[in-house]
Formats: C-alpha cells, structure tokens, sequence
C-alpha cells in the first residue's frame, strides 16, 4: 500500500514516521511535484492539484484538517481534480475540541466578568467597579452544532449560561436549545449576547457575519470567530462595532492571512487576534485516526469522517 503526504508546514518526517509505525505494511513518501507514481491514499492540506488529479490507485484522501473549503475550493476550478467515486475525509476533532472550548471558555467569561474593561483601565490607573452581566441574560449562541459546536456548548455548561445552537438540521443536546434553518435564524440571533462561529465554509455560509446578520443579535453583543475568515464582512464588524452594537470580539480566522500589517482589526481596541490557531489537530490523534480509517477502508468498511462534496462540508 503507497500513501503520499503534502502540508504546507506540518512537520513532514515526524508524520511519515508515525504513519510507517501505525501501518507498517505501507510505504508512505512526502508528495512533490513530478511525482505521479500511484498510491492509495493521499493526506493533504491546500493540496497542489497535480498531487490528486489522476492519481492512479487512488482509495481515500484524508485533509488534515477539520474544514475542508480549501479542498473544495480547487475542487470547484478543477473538477476533476478529485478522481470520481474516491472519498474525501477529514479530521473530526482529534484533539480540536477541547482547543476550542479553552478558546471559548476564555473569552466568553472574560467578556462576562468584564475583564477586558479592567485591562483598559489599568493602562489608565482607573480604579472603578463595572456593573456585572447578569447571567440568565448572557446567552451564549453558537453558529454550528457539528463536531466542535457541541463541544463548545459541552464545555460553557458548568457556567450556568442560555446556551442556544443554530444549524441546518434540529438537535437534540440537552441543556441547549436547538435552532435550524433560515426560517429560525432570526429567532436565534435575537436571543444571542455572545456568538460564536463554528460554521463550515460553503456556499451557503460565506459572508454570513454581516451587518444585517450581527444588527439582529442582543445590543452590545460578543463576537468569536473561529471558523473561517470568509464568513466575516470584515467592514461591517467595524461598522457594527461603531454603531455600539457589537461590544468586542475576538477572531481567529481572517478574509487575508497572515492579517495584513494595515488591517484596522490590529489597532482596534475591542478586538482580540490570534493567528488561525484556534485549534490545530494533534498529530498522534489525527494519525490514530486515519491508520484506522484506512485499515476500515482496507476491510471494506467506509470510516466516519466522509465529506459530502454537494453539500460542502
Ligand atoms: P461539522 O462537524 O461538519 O459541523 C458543522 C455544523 O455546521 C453542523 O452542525 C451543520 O449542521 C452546520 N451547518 C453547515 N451548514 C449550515 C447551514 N447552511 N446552515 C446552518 N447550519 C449549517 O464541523 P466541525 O468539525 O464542527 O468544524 C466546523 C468548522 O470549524 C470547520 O469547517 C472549520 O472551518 C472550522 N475550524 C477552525 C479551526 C481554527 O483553528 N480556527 C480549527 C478547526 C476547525 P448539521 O449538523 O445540521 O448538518
Ligand atoms: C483548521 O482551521 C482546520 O480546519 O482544521
């Protein structure tokens, strides 16, 4: 069995070595141009279209990664890129879960107990108590209840905070209350105090963050953007932000990374960056994982983790 392996900056040989000990009866190699050798499976993140298009052999191709835009993304510009009827995989949580409720957890209760102000103040030796949020009326809305929605929402529980989710299908997750489709997106934002973005990237989602979207939140609202820059309108935040209807918010992901040097977001005082590092999945996890998906593959059985390539997620 051949396995070939392309990332842009993941740590080549510690992958090759980990994949070659959980299946030794594979021969795994480092994908580079000019190489159209076959192989069974492709592990792939921003893949060249080259890596995949043809590929002779081709069972699976793993992204290294949770979302799956950018594969989708070459997909739509070369649709043949992908040979047809091989199946797409990609990281469910391995390790990202948890990242993202720290990520979550951090921000929604410094925003609670106003820690953010307290900073402010303390550049400017203020000593004064800000009123607190009251509790109930913190509700905390999470766009996606996939994979890391529901951990996110696991993880506020113990705080006592309305949990409400959004996605396209009902849920049934105890303690939070379930919203779907657009005809219940409305009623979802306008009981929301903090969003946060656990959305795939898709046709469907794509500049979902806009003004109108973030005018119908509760006033002074919270902003957690971990999902993907593109579905922020990343002016609108700001004009939402000047009109006071978003308080502050906190982003992970950005329409141009790295973030340009002049992008207003970095001299706003209310918005806090991070650089797309919300959650990055753990490399023994992630190998753990697709050794035991291609064992499953290899026995015939399809793994958990397929991408539905018409509904982009
Ligand atoms: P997932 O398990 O596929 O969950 C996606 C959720 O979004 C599902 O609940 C789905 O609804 C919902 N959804 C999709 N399209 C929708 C639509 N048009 N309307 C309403 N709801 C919709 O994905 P995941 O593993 O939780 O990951 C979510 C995203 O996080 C990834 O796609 C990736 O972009 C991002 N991410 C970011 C980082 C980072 O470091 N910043 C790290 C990892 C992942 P249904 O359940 O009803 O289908
Ligand atoms: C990271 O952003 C991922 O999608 O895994």
């Amino acid at each position: 069995m051949d396995i070939i392996f392309y990332h842009p900056f993941f740590n080549a040989d510690k992958w090759i070595a980990g994949l070659q000990q959980r299946l030794p009866q594979a021969r795994v190699r480092v994908w580079s141009p000019g190489d159209d050798a076959p192989a069974d499976y492709a592990l792939v993140r921003q893949p060249p279209v080259a890596m995949l298009q043809n590929r002779r052999g081709l069972k699976g191709v793993f992204a290294l990664g949770a979302g799956v835009d950018d594969i989708l993304a070459q997909l739509r510009n070369h649709p043949d890129m992908l040979p047809a009827g091989v199946p797409l995989f990609r990281l469910e949580d391995t390790g990202m879960g948890r990242q993202m409720q720290e990520y979550a957890v951090y921000h929604v209760l410094g925003w609670f107990r106003r820690f953010n102000e307290y900073q402010q103040q303390k550049s400017e030796a203020r000593w004064q108590h800000l009123r607190n949020h009251s509790r109930d009326a913190f509700s905390i809305g999470i766009l996606g209840a996939g994979v890391l929605g529901r951990s996110v929402a696991e993880s506020l529980k113990p705080w006592g905070f309305p949990l409400r989710c959004w996605s396209r299908t009902p849920k049934n997750l105890p303690g939070v209350t379930s919203f779907y489709g657009q005809e219940q997106l409305a009623e979802f934002l306008s009981g929301t105090q903090v969003l946060i973005n656990l959305l795939p990237n898709t046709l469907q989602t794509v500049g979902i963050l806009n003004r109108q979207l973030l005018s119908q939140l509760k006033p002074q609202a919270f902003l957690l953007n971990l999902a993907r820059g593109p579905h922020l309108v990343e002016d609108d935040l700001l004009a939402a932000m000047a009109a006071g209807e978003i308080k502050a918010a906190a982003l992970d992901v950005f329409v141009q990374e790295p973030l340009p040097q002049e992008h207003p977001f970095w001299a706003h005082p209310d918005i806090a960056i991070t650089p797309h590092n919300a959650a990055v999945a753990l490399p023994d996890d992630a190998m753990d994982y697709i050794a035991s998906a291609i064992r499953q593959r290899e026995s015939g059985e399809m793994p958990a983790g397929r991408v539905d390539l018409v509904r982009g997620y």
